[in-house]
């Protein structure tokens, strides 16, 4: 029986693939033998990324690029298909958060964040299509749960990540004929990551969010991308349109964060 999580000869790209859980989907895939192009602003995190990579014995390489700038985002995947050729699974995992309420952000500040989660993941799967391997391709966007759960202090992600989804299920019908897959994964809260540093900045707040996994610990970029490593595969073949948690149960909303003091946590001022 062949593997179905053998990537051998595919081509993954990986927009926002330099760090936290997207480096991680890009390490599991160079794992599994896949050729990996990761993509972000900054060319020393390409750099340091590409370099892991290829120390773990990766075919990989890097490009930088601000998702929210179309053709940047063109030319990074023109050079990656130079690179590696066409595309099989696509993932787009670019964003930015910072936590405060609606009246504490200006506009620019809550279109930062649509501009890079929203905008980005529009332009990279607009700008992806025509390099991708079609049929057959897949693509992930990186979503989260602020995609589904109204939180506060996060109106902006909340905002733009239900966008993500939209633009997951839109595209799925649009693309499914041409043999092209589209599935969402929502992480839950990860480990170690900056986005759960943003989030939960301190050991009150973190374990607020413990409290309110069902499961009761973090997830690891492991477990996000062990989910890509299937979704990509044969092995889901007839799973297109779908929005998945990978949370522990965080999505059920048995414990509400909002309802849980984390408001108090992370207003109130610093401890001495
Ligand atoms: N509270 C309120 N507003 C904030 C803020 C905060 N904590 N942090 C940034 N902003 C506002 C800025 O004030 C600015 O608005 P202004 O021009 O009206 O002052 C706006 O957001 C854009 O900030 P800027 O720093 O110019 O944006 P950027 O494009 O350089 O960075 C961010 C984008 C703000 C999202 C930045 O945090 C980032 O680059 N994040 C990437 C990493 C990350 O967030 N990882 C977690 C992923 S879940
Ligand atoms: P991270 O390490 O900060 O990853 C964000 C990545 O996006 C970095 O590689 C960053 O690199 C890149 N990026 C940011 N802005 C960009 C832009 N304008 N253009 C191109 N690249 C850009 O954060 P993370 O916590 O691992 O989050 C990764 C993904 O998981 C995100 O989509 C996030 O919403 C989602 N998520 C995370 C959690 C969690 O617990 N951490 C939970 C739910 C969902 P540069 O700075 O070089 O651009």
């Amino acid at each position: 029986m062949t593997n179905a999580f053998d990537y051998q000869g595919k081509h993954v790209f990986i927009s926002g693939g330099t760090s936290g859980i997207n480096l991680g989907i890009a390490h599991a895939f160079s794992r599994a033998g896949a050729k990996v192009s990761v993509m972000s602003r900054s060319q020393e995190k390409v750099d340091a990324a590409v370099a892991s990579l290829a120390a773990r014995g990766g075919k990989a390489s890097g490009h930088s690029a601000d998702v929210r700038d179309y053709a940047a985002v063109e030319g990074a995947l023109k050079a990656a298909v130079a690179n590696h050729g066409k595309i099989d699974v696509l993932v787009s995992g670019a964003a930015g958060n910072f936590v405060a309420p609606a009246l504490g952000m200006s506009a620019n500040g809550f279109k930062a964040v649509i501009d890079i989660d929203l905008m980005g993941t529009f332009h990279v799967l607009r700008a992806a299509f025509a390099h991708l391997n079609k049929p057959g391709a897949a693509i992930i966007n990186i979503s989260a749960p602020q995609s589904y759960n109204a939180m506060e202090f996060q109106m902006h992600v909340c905002a733009a990540k239900a966008g993500v989804d939209m633009c997951t299920r839109v595209a799925a019908i649009e693309w499914g004929p041409a043999g092209v897959r589209v599935n969402s994964v929502v992480p839950g809260p990860i480990e170690n990551t900056e986005g759960m540093k943003r989030l939960a900045p301190t050991p009150e707040t973190e374990q607020i969010v413990l409290d309110s996994v069902p499961l009761g610990c973090m997830g690891t970029v492991d477990d996000i991308a062990n989910c890509c490593l299937w979704l990509a595969s044969p092995m889901a073949r007839y799973v297109t349109g779908t929005v998945i948690p990978v949370d522990g149960g965080w999505s059920l909303g048995g414990t509400s964060i909002s309802a849980s003091g984390m408001k108090k946590a992370l207003m109130a001022p610093p401890k001495k």
